[in-house]
């Protein structure tokens, strides 16, 4: 029989075998492991909810709105408490954020703190819920500066490269955990009927060029000339600059978008443009962990000029424009961003 790798023996092993940055004696430190299992175990409950529909009347608007002015879903909402409920107790956390909610969410007193601070958009992509495609769940882990016990914003505002780990769960045909922890990514898959997530790719790598390329493109006529520039040159295809043919996908859930870029290969923008001004997507809890995992799986993730993950976060939902994937598509865009400066 096929060795099947769980999640739990997958950080274990890890935790033997790997020296991790904020751990010199050589692992993943047993409370990072712990965290980890608990958001995948979240994720789990939100991917029941979610498989279950209209059967479980979760389906529909929620009636109330978030903090960044968007109407929420009823799967916003309970993902969101399944997220909170899951870590408040374990010990391992010193406080949370979440795109649902517009403040620091701090442990309750009468639990244990630890020493990791966790973010997480609880559903991403949400317009896809009622429409039964793929959606998912992004999170992100940053370390609690030293002597803080009562987080407040100013101790999650570190920049992308600070994050000690970071995944993203996809609730599609299969349920999916994208996970890094700074040492490449892994894919696991839930085997629903064992109720486990189990091991499917090891060191991930997303192919350097690509002839596919992610945009909404109902935002054209909003984009800046170094935008419109790189996807004129795709449509032109094989008769233009690039000699070849382009496809486009737009699945319209981040996480989805990424995943499809993880397997073979691709370019996703949500890039600043007249109408979005400082981009769409939030920094710290969407682009963040996002980014990390491309740049592990050996992509590239910039703003068009500058790497996301080098920006000093000012506020907890700051807005964010997005390049990323395929290195060599990325670094050309980021190029025609510097060329537009001249
Ligand atoms: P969320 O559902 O958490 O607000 O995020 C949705 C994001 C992202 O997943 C997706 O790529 C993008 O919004 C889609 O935006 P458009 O609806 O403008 O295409
Ligand atoms: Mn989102
Ligand atoms: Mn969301």
């Amino acid at each position: 029989m096929a060795r099947r790798i769980s999640l739990s023996r997958y950080l274990i092993e890890e935790q033997r075998a790997r020296p991790s940055p904020d751990n010199d004696a050589g692992a993943i430190p047993a409370d990072l492991r712990l965290l980890i299992e608990v958001v995948a175990r979240a994720c789990k409950n939100i991917s029941n909810a979610v498989s279950k529909g209209a059967l479980a009347g979760v389906l529909g608007e929620a009636g109330s709105g978030n903090v960044q002015g968007e109407a929420q879903k009823k799967l916003d909402v309970i993902a969101n408490e399944v997220l909170l409920e899951a870590n408040e107790w374990g010990g391992h956390l010193a406080a949370m954020v979440s795109e649902e909610m517009e403040g620091v969410h701090p442990i309750p007193h009468r639990y244990p703190k630890g020493e990791y601070l966790l973010l997480f958009d609880p559903l991403d992509g949400s317009s896809n819920i009622d429409v039964n495609v793929s959606i998912g769940t992004i999170f992100s882990v940053l370390r609690c500066p030293d002597g803080i016990t009562e987080p407040d914003d100013l101790a999650f505002l570190q920049p992308g490269v600070k994050q000690v780990a970071a995944g993203f769960a996809v609730y599609g045909p299969a349920t999916m955990l994208v996970l890094t922890h700074g040492h490449g990514v892994a894919v696991f898959t839930l085997d629903r009927e064992m109720g486990s997530f189990v091991l499917t790719q090891d060191q991930v790598k997303i192919p350097e060029d690509t002839s596919e390329f992610a945009i909404n493109m109902s935002n054209m006529r909003n984009w800046d000339a170094p935008v419109r520039r790189y996807i004129d040159e795709c449509l032109a295809g094989k008769t233009g600059v690039r000699g070849r043919d382009f496809n486009m996908r737009w699945i319209a859930s981040m996480v989805a978008d990424c995943f499809r870029i993880l397997t073979r290969g691709g370019v996703f923008m949500y890039p600043q443009d007249a109408k979005h001004v400082k981009g769409r997507l939030r920094l710290m809890y969407e682009a963040n962990p996002i980014s990390f995992i491309v740049e592990q799986a050996g992509g590239a993730s910039t703003n068009g000029r500058q790497r996301i993950m080098e920006i000093q976060p000012e506020a907890l939902h700051q807005r964010v424009g997005v390049v990323l994937g395929s290195k060599n598509e990325v670094e050309r865009i980021t190029r025609y961003h510097a060329e537009a400066m001249k």
